[in-house]
């Protein structure tokens, strides 16, 4: 295989199994990985630690959009833990990012144009040297349109629900299978009618539905096509 670098853009559902593709695809060609999903859901953390939620959980934007200059979001490989994590001002933010309470509210946070500027260009600059794996909601329509191997992922929604439930429960959060299934077709519908940036695939991207095929078969999947693309 040619080692040419290149920017691998990997968009699609909430819990399709984006994150655990894309951590195996980096870790294969010796890539950098970012979840961009994570930075909004740091920023998200972020608005809920300083007030711009109020006492029902609804989002006072304006607050959240002023706060912006004091959000610095950087990520770290935790070799002992061996895994990416994802640094709020400092703090390793990681597991409180990756709870319900932060599922439930990350979609109205990304909704908004400011916060999306800000992560999308921070996005950008990371993936300047390219040899990158990204992936998130807008990342082969926005943020690297000329990326060279873009993928759209799909599944099932009862079958993501099921993976999301069996997540968190091997964390030792206590859901009801209803309520995952509910908040993933609720953030399915917000990521692709929202006004900026909704979820799409891009024209030239690859679909991949992976409700009934192994993370085995997504790599040679992957492999298959990256050796097309690199011999270009
Ligand atoms: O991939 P995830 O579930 O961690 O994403 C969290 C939220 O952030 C989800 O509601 C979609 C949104 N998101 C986005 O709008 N753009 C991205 N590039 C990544 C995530």
């Amino acid at each position: 295989m040619s080692n040419r670098q290149v920017v691998i853009a990997i968009d699609g559902y909430s819990s399709c199994g984006k994150s655990t593709f894309a951590k195996a695809i980096a870790k294969k060609l010796g890539y950098a990985y970012i979840d961009s999903g994570a930075m909004y859901r740091a920023t998200t953390l972020y608005g809920l630690q300083n007030g711009a939620f109020d006492a029902e959980g609804t989002l006072n934007s304006t607050k959240l959009i002023q706060a912006l200059p004091q959000i610095t979001i950087t990520f770290k490989f935790n070799n002992e833990k061996s895994r990416n994590e994802t640094y709020l001002n400092g703090t390793c933010v990681e597991d409180e990012i990756r709870t319900i309470a932060i599922a439930d509210k990350v979609s109205r946070v990304a909704e908004i144009a400011e916060v999306r500027e800000q992560m999308v260009l921070l996005q950008q600059q990371m993936g300047q040297e390219k040899g990158i794996v990204m992936d998130g909601r807008d990342i082969g329509t926005v943020v690297f349109p000329d990326a060279e191997f873009k993928i759209f992922m799909t599944a099932d929604p009862a079958i993501r629900a099921q993976r999301r439930y069996d997540e968190l429960k091997a964390k030792g959060e206590t859901v009801d299978i209803k309520e995952v299934e509910e908040n993933i077709r609720k953030r399915d519908y917000i990521d692709e009618n929202r006004e900026v940036s909704p979820l799409r695939k891009a024209d030239d991207a690859l679909v991949l539905d992976n409700s009934h095929i192994t993370v085995e078969q997504q790599m040679k999947w992957v492999e298959e096509h990256l050796n097309r693309i690199l011999e270009k």
